[in-house]
């Protein structure tokens, strides 16, 4: 159980420009490699992915269960953007694949727009960490690791 796969959902590859008011000027290559000293403190592996596709992100938790499974990851640190609110897929391939996962949001999304209220991978999460910038993913690995006793 020596690694953790990061995942990152649609647009957080704009992460630095993107409406910086809401997410900060940080990168998400700044993300990374936070992540990564994360990873390092833990003596966990980072394995660290972002796609604009829904199909392409359920490909990855399919493959992170077979991980899961085989002893060779903990579990996901998911930050899945839009598709939080809207993807019954991302959910059922959480369970599916049986991958323990810890969502994550920079922003506080209870405080935004009733749109983002709901989500639709908080019922297949192991924790759920929001509003705390990028910190959170930081907090979401610590999290992980300390549930599944790393
Ligand atoms: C987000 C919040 C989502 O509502 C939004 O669609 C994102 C980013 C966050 O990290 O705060 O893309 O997941």
């Amino acid at each position: 159980m020596s690694k953790i796969l990061v995942l990152n959902g649609p647009n957080l590859n704009l992460l630095g420009t993107r409406e910086p008011a809401i997410y900060g000027s940080t990168t998400l290559a700044d993300v990374q490699a936070l992540c990564e000293a994360t990873g390092q403190a833990l003596g966990l592996a980072v394995d660290f992915r972002q796609s604009n596709h829904e199909g392409v992100l359920v490909d990855w938790i399919h493959e992170a269960g077979v991980a899961h499974r085989a002893g060779t990851l903990l579990g996901i640190v998911f930050n899945a953007g839009a598709y939080t609110h809207t993807s019954l897929a991302l959910h059922d391939a959480v369970k599916g694949a049986g991958v323990p996962m810890v969502e994550v949001h920079i922003s506080n999304v209870h405080a935004r727009e009733a749109v983002r209220h709901h989500s639709y991978l908080s019922p297949a999460a192991a924790g759920i960490v929001v509003g705390f910038g990028i910190d959170g993913y930081a907090l979401a690995m610590h999290g992980l690791a300390r549930r599944q006793g790393a």
